[in-house]
């Protein structure tokens, strides 16, 4: 199994960035857990992260061509983003909706989402561990389609 998990603009700042939001840990530790966490569930991830646009929807059509599902944290694409909304239903591959704040205790701008209607679903507020349960929850949902289209 497959899995790109990808990051939107200002992730690359994890760690150091408004940390009592964000936490303390940084994108390269992330990733180096999600990839541990990926193997024990029985899935390579390749982790790609992007303050561009342009580039976060080149990565989403890039993964129609290998990847089973898509962890993404558009960040404040999230909330303004019609053209990623139109990449994740182009494809046609799962994608989870995560966020490591929980954006409805925020800003009310941050309570909009144009990409959760066509998000398989999504998680928030629960720090990295957002997307472990991201993770934990897209690996299930592929096994199962497996198992039932065999
Ligand atoms: C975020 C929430 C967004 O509102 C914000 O713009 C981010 C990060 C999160 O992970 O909590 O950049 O996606």
């Amino acid at each position: 199994m497959k899995i790109l998990v990808l990051h939107g603009p200002n992730l690359n700042l994890l760690g150091a960035r408004e940390p009592e939001i964000y936490g303390s840990m940084t994108l390269g530790d992330l990733n180096t857990k999600l990839i541990e966490f990926g193997k024990e569930l029985g899935a390579d991830l390749k982790c790609f992260q992007s303050n561009h646009e342009g580039a976060l929807i080149d990565a989403l059509h890039d993964a129609q061509m290998w990847a089973d599902g898509v962890v993404f944290n558009p960040g404040g694409y999230t909330h303004t983003s019609i053209a990623l909304r139109d990449a994740i239903t182009a494809i046609g591959i799962p994608v989870i909706e995560v966020h490591l704040s929980n954006v409805y205790a925020r800003e009310e701008f941050r309570h909009t989402s144009l990409i959760s209607a066509i998000c398989k679903g999504k998680v928030v507020g629960f720090g990295w561990r957002s997307y472990t349960l991201g993770l934990r929850v897209l690996v299930e949902i592929l096994d199962e389609e497996r198992a039932n289209s065999k």
